[in-house]
């Protein structure tokens, strides 16, 4: 199963197991994990599902793609090297992934 270790802006963290093909967003929704919101359902279209992929992370995931890119633009938290919105990182099986929630997403 794939599992996202998400670390909240006070430095807990929560480790959450999904299936594979979910999205981070869609196994932090499901879950309750706080401060990733996703309105948009996935579609690219809120930005609410910002988070800061983790370094050892950064190669596991395909680029930020033009239309996430524009997208992170809007986020709530200024856009640092490492913002990815999470409904565009989909989980192989059996892969492990770090994130960081920012402050806010509204
Ligand atoms: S859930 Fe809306 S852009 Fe990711």
């Amino acid at each position: 199963m794939p599992k996202v270790f998400y670390t909240q802006p006070d430095g807990t963290e929560r480790g959450v197991e999904g299936t594979a093909g979910d999205s981070v967003m869609q196994i932090a929704v499901r879950n309750g994990v706080p401060g990733v919101l996703g309105q948009c359902g996935g579609v690219l279209s809120c930005a609410t599902c910002h988070v800061f992929l983790d370094e050892q992370n950064a190669d596991d995931f395909p680029p930020v793609g033009e239309d996430e890119d524009e997208m992170l633009d809007c986020t709530a938290v200024e856009r640092a090297a490492s913002s990815r919105l999470s409904c565009q990182l989909s989980l192989a099986e059996g892969q492990h992934v770090r994130v960081t929630v920012p402050e806010t997403q509204l």
